[in-house]
């Protein structure tokens, strides 16, 4: 019985392009390893062949076992070949996974800038530094004392209407005005009385209180809003105290420094006669804007005034022999004159397409 009748020459051939037909499809090498087992495994499709060799012919066995190991190589050389390519192909996944692309621009970090409130705060610390103010600071909370009363303000005087304000349902019994209220500090001017009463004590038995100049900027707050008030807000207050600081020094500071905050000498300033309790004579400080139609409006900056006796008296001080003058401004108006902005809430809305282009 030739082999032809059973497995033949051209059963292995075809054998052979199953295989490498298999071999081609396994996607992976978990495939490739079953499909390896199909063909050259122990109950694979050449081992029926392989064992009817046993029953051939001499010669036969030598020609049929020829074809038969021909067959063996062309399996294993196909096996080995999508090995190969699986090996590479998974190689080449996993670059393309883990590719860096060294010709992308950085991520960087997000860079942050300063609100423009903060930047107005930090430029007016400047000037006035390089002039020689000291920087104070003070509590928000305040007691009715210092917010009201020791700047010449009783209880239930009239002038306290211009400033209605938030109680803090807390009374401070420890201090001036046991008793009385806290509040949301209506401006930064108790930070005058503060500061120049830690001046004066500094100073006690001494023949002379120094000169007295401060600023000190900060968050107020008021029942107030609209596009050029908001409930909070921030001042500066400025103070210099000594025995000849007059009306005309007022001038003369805060007119240079409002030529240094907005770099113009060309500035339009007015001092506009007004009343505040604590000052005698007292002003509003007008800042003239616009070009246009818009030219001749005066937007105002700042309160101010010379010093009053009882204001005087009450920092510790004999108003006969010191006095001098101060101020009060609101830092959204110079910021929203310094960059044009007309108005005040895009300040605290937080919108990042405001912000971004101040830093
Ligand atoms: N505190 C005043 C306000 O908020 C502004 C002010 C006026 C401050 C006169 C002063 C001053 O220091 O002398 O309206």
């Amino acid at each position: 019985m030739g082999m032809q009748d059973r497995v033949g020459m051209k059963d292995l051939d075809a054998i052979v392009g199953r295989a490498a037909a298999e071999f081609a499809a396994a996607a992976d090498p978990a495939a490739l390893e079953n499909a390896k087992a199909r063909f050259l495994g122990k109950s694979g499709a050449l081992s029926a062949f392989r064992a009817s060799l046993g029953s051939l012919s001499i010669e036969e066995k030598k020609s049929a076992g020829k074809s038969y190991n021909s067959a063996v190589e062309k399996i294993e050389a196909a096996l080995e070949a999508r090995r190969a390519e699986l090996a590479l192909a998974k190689m080449d996944a996993r670059l393309a996974e883990e590719a860096l692309d060294v010709t992308l621009p950085g991520r960087g970090r997000g860079r942050g800038g300063l609100h423009p409130i903060s930047r107005s705060w930090r430029r007016i610390e400047e000037i006035f530094a390089s002039i020689g103010f000291e920087i104070a600071d003070g509590p928000e909370i305040e007691t009715d004392w210092y917010n009201f009363t020791a700047l010449n303000n009783p209880e239930n005087h009239p002038a306290r209407s211009m400033q209605d304000t938030f109680y803090v349902d807390l009374k401070d019994e420890s201090r001036e005005g046991a008793g009385l209220p806290l509040l949301l500090r209506t401006h930064t001017s108790p930070m005058q009385v503060r500061y120049a009463r830690a001046w004066v004590e500094r100073f006690r038995g001494a023949p002379k209180v120094p000169p007295i100049k401060v600023i000190a900027t900060g968050r107020t707050y008021r029942v107030d809003s609209d596009a050029t008030h908001s409930p909070m807000f921030h001042q500066v207050e400025g103070l210099w105290i000594g025995e000849d600081v007059s009306f005309a020094d007022l001038k003369g500071v805060y007119t240079d420094f409002l030529q240094r905050f907005f770099e113009s000498e060309e500035l339009e300033v007015r001092f506009r006669p007004s009343y505040f309790p604590f000052t005698e004579p007292s002003a509003e400080i007008d800042l003239q804007f616009g070009s246009g139609p818009l030219k001749g409006h005066w937007l105002e900056l700042s309160g101010a005034g010379q010093v009053h006796p009882q204001v005087v008296r009450n920092f510790g001080l004999d108003p006969e022999r010191y006095m001098g003058f101060a101020f009060g401004s609101g830092l959204e108006r110079l910021t929203m004159l310094r960059y044009g902005i007309d108005d005040l809430r895009l300040f605290f809305d937080g919108d990042l397409r405001f912000l971004r282009q101040f830093s």
